[in-house]
Protein backbone atom coordinates (compact mmCIF):
# COMPACT_ATOMS: atom_id res chain seq x y z
CA UNK A 1 0.00 0.00 0.00
CA UNK A 2 1.05 3.63 -0.53
CA UNK A 3 0.64 5.68 2.61
CA UNK A 4 0.83 9.61 2.54
CA UNK A 5 1.69 11.11 5.97
CA UNK A 6 1.14 14.68 6.71
CA UNK A 7 3.26 16.28 9.23
CA UNK A 8 5.37 12.82 8.81
CA UNK A 9 8.27 15.35 9.63
CA UNK A 10 7.42 15.75 12.93
CA UNK A 11 7.28 13.82 16.45
CA UNK A 12 4.61 11.15 15.73
CA UNK A 13 4.71 11.49 12.55
CA UNK A 14 8.54 10.34 12.00
CA UNK A 15 7.45 7.62 14.08
CA UNK A 16 3.98 7.22 11.77
CA UNK A 17 6.75 6.83 8.99
CA UNK A 18 9.02 4.28 10.34
CA UNK A 19 6.27 2.22 11.53
CA UNK A 20 4.83 1.98 7.75
CA UNK A 21 8.05 1.53 5.95
CA UNK A 22 8.50 -1.30 8.51
CA UNK A 23 5.53 -2.63 7.77
CA UNK A 24 6.54 -2.96 4.24
CA UNK A 25 4.46 0.36 3.00
CA UNK A 26 5.61 2.91 0.56
CA UNK A 27 5.49 6.22 2.22
CA UNK A 28 5.03 9.97 0.85
CA UNK A 29 5.71 12.46 3.35
CA UNK A 30 4.01 16.04 3.18
CA UNK A 31 5.10 19.01 4.92
CA UNK A 32 6.71 22.40 3.68
CA UNK A 33 10.22 21.07 4.25
CA UNK A 34 9.26 18.98 1.88
CA UNK A 35 7.85 21.20 -0.64
CA UNK A 36 4.14 20.47 0.12
CA UNK A 37 1.79 23.34 1.78
CA UNK A 38 -1.34 22.03 3.32
CA UNK A 39 -2.81 25.19 4.04
CA UNK A 40 -2.14 27.15 0.65
CA UNK A 41 -2.70 23.82 -0.89
CA UNK A 42 0.81 23.97 -3.01
CA UNK A 43 1.90 20.67 -3.99
CA UNK A 44 -1.09 18.59 -2.25
CA UNK A 45 -2.78 16.96 -5.37
CA UNK A 46 0.61 15.93 -6.98
CA UNK A 47 1.97 14.45 -3.75
CA UNK A 48 -1.11 11.90 -3.62
CA UNK A 49 -0.70 10.70 -6.64
CA UNK A 50 -0.85 6.96 -6.28
CA UNK A 51 -1.60 7.20 -2.01
CA UNK A 52 -4.00 4.69 -0.75
CA UNK A 53 -4.04 6.05 2.20
CA UNK A 54 -3.71 9.27 3.83
CA UNK A 55 -2.61 9.82 7.69
CA UNK A 56 -2.67 13.23 8.66
CA UNK A 57 -0.64 14.25 11.44
CA UNK A 58 0.43 17.76 10.86
CA UNK A 59 0.35 20.33 13.72
CA UNK A 60 0.32 23.77 13.98
CA UNK A 61 2.77 25.75 16.15
CA UNK A 62 0.13 28.31 18.21
CA UNK A 63 -2.25 27.77 20.83
CA UNK A 64 -4.49 30.82 19.65
CA UNK A 65 -8.16 29.58 18.80
CA UNK A 66 -8.76 31.67 15.27
CA UNK A 67 -5.14 30.76 13.72
CA UNK A 68 -5.57 27.25 14.91
CA UNK A 69 -8.83 26.66 13.48
CA UNK A 70 -8.04 28.75 10.19
CA UNK A 71 -5.04 26.05 9.98
CA UNK A 72 -6.86 22.80 11.00
CA UNK A 73 -10.06 23.76 8.58
CA UNK A 74 -7.42 24.66 5.27
CA UNK A 75 -5.28 22.09 5.79
CA UNK A 76 -8.56 19.66 6.40
CA UNK A 77 -10.59 21.04 3.22
CA UNK A 78 -7.17 20.93 0.90
CA UNK A 79 -6.12 17.27 2.22
CA UNK A 80 -9.76 15.77 1.25
CA UNK A 81 -10.09 17.96 -1.90
CA UNK A 82 -6.58 16.39 -3.26
CA UNK A 83 -7.45 12.52 -1.93
CA UNK A 84 -11.42 12.69 -3.87
CA UNK A 85 -9.28 14.13 -6.78
CA UNK A 86 -6.89 11.55 -6.58
CA UNK A 87 -8.54 8.43 -5.52
CA UNK A 88 -7.60 8.25 -2.11
CA UNK A 89 -9.72 5.15 0.00
CA UNK A 90 -9.38 7.15 3.12
CA UNK A 91 -7.77 9.62 5.68
CA UNK A 92 -7.13 9.08 9.15
CA UNK A 93 -7.48 11.72 10.83
CA UNK A 94 -5.25 12.58 14.41
CA UNK A 95 -7.30 14.02 16.91
CA UNK A 96 -7.34 14.67 21.18
CA UNK A 97 -9.39 12.48 23.63
CA UNK A 98 -11.72 14.68 25.61
CA UNK A 99 -11.62 17.60 23.53
CA UNK A 100 -14.88 17.99 23.44
CA UNK A 101 -15.22 18.07 27.23
CA UNK A 102 -12.66 21.19 27.11
CA UNK A 103 -13.96 23.25 24.25
CA UNK A 104 -13.15 26.57 26.07
CA UNK A 105 -9.32 25.70 25.30
CA UNK A 106 -8.29 27.30 21.89
CA UNK A 107 -6.18 24.44 20.82
CA UNK A 108 -8.95 22.06 20.90
CA UNK A 109 -11.71 23.94 19.55
CA UNK A 110 -9.63 24.19 16.54
CA UNK A 111 -8.96 20.24 16.43
CA UNK A 112 -13.21 19.50 16.72
CA UNK A 113 -13.07 21.71 13.95
CA UNK A 114 -10.50 19.64 12.29
CA UNK A 115 -12.84 16.63 12.92
CA UNK A 116 -16.15 18.39 11.15
CA UNK A 117 -14.09 19.22 8.16
CA UNK A 118 -12.92 15.87 7.94
CA UNK A 119 -16.13 14.13 8.27
CA UNK A 120 -17.60 17.22 5.92
CA UNK A 121 -16.02 15.98 2.85
CA UNK A 122 -16.05 13.43 0.26
CA UNK A 123 -13.06 10.95 1.35
CA UNK A 124 -13.88 8.40 4.58
CA UNK A 125 -12.21 9.29 7.46
CA UNK A 126 -11.69 7.38 10.44
CA UNK A 127 -10.32 9.90 13.70
CA UNK A 128 -7.92 8.13 16.06
CA UNK A 129 -8.54 10.32 19.01
CA UNK A 130 -5.96 9.70 21.09
CA UNK A 131 -4.40 10.96 24.79
CA UNK A 132 -0.89 13.14 25.41
CA UNK A 133 1.78 11.26 24.52
CA UNK A 134 4.18 10.44 26.88
CA UNK A 135 6.52 13.64 24.79
CA UNK A 136 3.68 15.69 26.09
CA UNK A 137 5.65 16.82 29.45
CA UNK A 138 8.75 18.19 27.09
CA UNK A 139 6.94 19.75 24.89
CA UNK A 140 5.10 21.84 27.07
CA UNK A 141 8.46 23.22 28.75
CA UNK A 142 9.48 23.53 25.43
CA UNK A 143 6.94 26.18 24.91
CA UNK A 144 6.29 27.58 28.30
CA UNK A 145 9.90 27.51 30.15
CA UNK A 146 11.41 31.03 31.38
CA UNK A 147 15.21 30.13 31.88
CA UNK A 148 15.54 27.74 34.44
CA UNK A 149 11.75 28.14 35.56
CA UNK A 150 9.63 25.66 33.96
CA UNK A 151 5.43 25.87 34.59
CA UNK A 152 3.67 22.71 33.99
CA UNK A 153 -0.26 22.49 33.90
CA UNK A 154 -1.60 20.21 37.37
CA UNK A 155 -3.32 17.50 35.41
CA UNK A 156 -4.46 14.07 34.90
CA UNK A 157 -3.36 12.55 32.04
CA UNK A 158 -3.31 8.63 30.56
CA UNK A 159 -0.13 9.67 27.88
CA UNK A 160 0.89 6.62 25.10
CA UNK A 161 4.22 6.73 23.87
CA UNK A 162 4.37 8.74 20.05
CA UNK A 163 6.20 5.49 18.46
CA UNK A 164 3.23 3.73 19.91
CA UNK A 165 0.72 5.70 18.22
CA UNK A 166 2.39 6.26 15.08
CA UNK A 167 2.03 2.08 14.77
CA UNK A 168 -1.56 2.38 15.52
CA UNK A 169 -2.03 4.69 12.80
CA UNK A 170 -0.52 2.78 10.72
CA UNK A 171 -2.91 -0.52 11.52
CA UNK A 172 -5.82 2.06 11.17
CA UNK A 173 -5.04 2.91 7.96
CA UNK A 174 -5.18 -0.90 6.58
CA UNK A 175 -8.88 -1.08 8.04
CA UNK A 176 -11.67 -0.26 6.98
CA UNK A 177 -12.80 3.15 6.75
CA UNK A 178 -16.88 3.29 8.34
CA UNK A 179 -16.31 7.00 10.07
CA UNK A 180 -15.66 5.71 13.12
CA UNK A 181 -14.03 7.66 16.10
CA UNK A 182 -11.11 5.52 18.00
CA UNK A 183 -9.76 6.62 21.24
CA UNK A 184 -6.18 5.50 22.00
CA UNK A 185 -3.95 5.80 25.11
CA UNK A 186 -1.54 4.42 27.39
CA UNK A 187 -1.95 2.35 30.44
CA UNK A 188 -2.74 4.04 33.40
CA UNK A 189 -3.67 8.08 34.52
CA UNK A 190 -0.78 10.15 35.64
CA UNK A 191 0.31 13.73 36.68
CA UNK A 192 2.10 15.73 34.14
CA UNK A 193 3.84 17.46 36.69
CA UNK A 194 5.44 14.17 38.23
CA UNK A 195 6.17 12.98 33.92
CA UNK A 196 7.87 16.38 33.68
CA UNK A 197 10.65 16.16 36.80
CA UNK A 198 11.18 12.74 35.04
CA UNK A 199 11.85 14.11 31.87
CA UNK A 200 13.90 16.71 33.53
CA UNK A 201 16.08 14.32 35.38
CA UNK A 202 16.40 11.85 32.40
CA UNK A 203 18.06 14.70 30.17
CA UNK A 204 20.21 15.80 32.92
CA UNK A 205 18.59 19.44 32.71
CA UNK A 206 18.88 22.26 35.50
CA UNK A 207 14.81 23.18 35.10
CA UNK A 208 12.84 23.86 38.20
CA UNK A 209 9.08 22.07 37.44
CA UNK A 210 6.66 24.33 38.71
CA UNK A 211 2.84 23.06 39.22
CA UNK A 212 0.79 26.02 37.21
CA UNK A 213 -2.80 25.95 38.22
CA UNK A 214 -4.88 26.63 35.32
CA UNK A 215 -8.11 29.11 35.94
CA UNK A 216 -11.61 28.39 34.90
CA UNK A 217 -13.16 25.84 32.87
CA UNK A 218 -9.96 24.92 31.02
CA UNK A 219 -8.50 24.29 34.47
CA UNK A 220 -11.04 22.44 35.89
CA UNK A 221 -11.19 20.43 33.01
CA UNK A 222 -7.30 19.23 32.54
CA UNK A 223 -7.12 19.00 36.85
CA UNK A 224 -10.86 16.54 36.59
CA UNK A 225 -9.78 14.16 34.30
CA UNK A 226 -11.66 15.24 30.85
CA UNK A 227 -8.60 14.25 29.16
CA UNK A 228 -9.04 10.38 30.17
CA UNK A 229 -9.86 8.21 27.96
CA UNK A 230 -13.44 6.09 28.08
CA UNK A 231 -14.12 2.85 28.94
CA UNK A 232 -13.85 1.48 24.88
CA UNK A 233 -10.61 2.98 24.59
CA UNK A 234 -7.83 0.69 23.37
CA UNK A 235 -4.58 1.04 25.60
CA UNK A 236 -0.95 0.56 24.71
CA UNK A 237 2.47 0.18 26.24
CA UNK A 238 5.05 1.22 27.15
CA UNK A 239 4.07 3.19 30.44
CA UNK A 240 5.79 5.79 31.20
CA UNK A 241 8.34 5.13 33.94
CA UNK A 242 9.09 2.12 30.67
CA UNK A 243 9.39 4.55 28.37
CA UNK A 244 11.26 7.49 30.45
CA UNK A 245 14.49 4.69 30.49
CA UNK A 246 14.47 4.57 26.47
CA UNK A 247 16.08 6.54 24.24
CA UNK A 248 13.13 8.32 22.88
CA UNK A 249 12.46 9.80 25.80
CA UNK A 250 15.38 12.09 24.97
CA UNK A 251 13.52 13.52 22.41
CA UNK A 252 12.34 16.74 22.26
CA UNK A 253 15.15 17.76 23.85
CA UNK A 254 14.47 20.73 26.65
N1 LIG B 1 1.42 16.29 21.54
C1 LIG B 1 0.50 15.48 22.03
O1 LIG B 1 0.56 15.06 23.20
C2 LIG B 1 -0.66 15.04 21.14
C3 LIG B 1 -1.60 14.12 21.64
C4 LIG B 1 -2.64 13.69 20.80
C5 LIG B 1 -2.73 14.18 19.50
N2 LIG B 1 -1.81 15.10 19.06
C6 LIG B 1 -1.90 15.58 17.68
O2 LIG B 1 -0.81 15.04 16.96
C7 LIG B 1 -0.56 15.85 15.80
C8 LIG B 1 0.93 15.95 15.58
O3 LIG B 1 1.55 16.54 16.71
P1 LIG B 1 3.17 16.61 16.79
O4 LIG B 1 3.48 17.18 18.12
O5 LIG B 1 3.74 15.31 16.35
O6 LIG B 1 3.46 17.72 15.65
P2 LIG B 1 4.84 18.44 15.29
O7 LIG B 1 6.01 17.70 15.85
O8 LIG B 1 4.68 19.89 15.64
O9 LIG B 1 4.89 18.30 13.70
C9 LIG B 1 4.09 19.07 12.87
C10 LIG B 1 4.22 18.56 11.45
O10 LIG B 1 3.29 19.29 10.60
C11 LIG B 1 4.02 19.79 9.47
N3 LIG B 1 3.38 21.05 9.05
C12 LIG B 1 3.13 22.16 9.79
N4 LIG B 1 2.55 23.11 9.03
C13 LIG B 1 2.41 22.58 7.78
C14 LIG B 1 1.89 23.07 6.55
N5 LIG B 1 1.37 24.31 6.43
N6 LIG B 1 1.92 22.26 5.46
C15 LIG B 1 2.46 21.00 5.54
N7 LIG B 1 2.94 20.48 6.69
C16 LIG B 1 2.93 21.26 7.79
C17 LIG B 1 5.44 19.99 9.98
O11 LIG B 1 6.40 19.98 8.93
P3 LIG B 1 7.00 21.35 8.27
O12 LIG B 1 7.34 22.24 9.43
O13 LIG B 1 8.15 20.91 7.45
O14 LIG B 1 5.89 21.91 7.45
C18 LIG B 1 5.60 18.74 10.84
O15 LIG B 1 5.90 17.63 10.02
C19 LIG B 1 -1.31 17.17 16.07
O16 LIG B 1 -2.44 17.25 15.22
C20 LIG B 1 -1.75 17.09 17.51
O17 LIG B 1 -2.98 17.74 17.74
C21 LIG B 1 -0.78 15.52 19.84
Amino acid sequence: MRIAVAGGTGLVGTYTVQAAEAAGHSVAVLARSRGVDLVSGRGVEDALAGVDVVIDASNVDSRARAEVTDFFVSSTTNLQKAAAAQGVSGIVVLSIVGIDRVPEFGYYAGKLAQEEAAFAGPVPVTVARVTQFHEFAAQVMLGMRRGPLAPVPSMRTQTVAARSVGAELVRLAGEPFTGETVEIAGPRPESLVAHARQVVARQGKRLLVLPLWVPGAVGRGLRGGALLPGAGARLIGPSFSEWVGSEDALTPRL
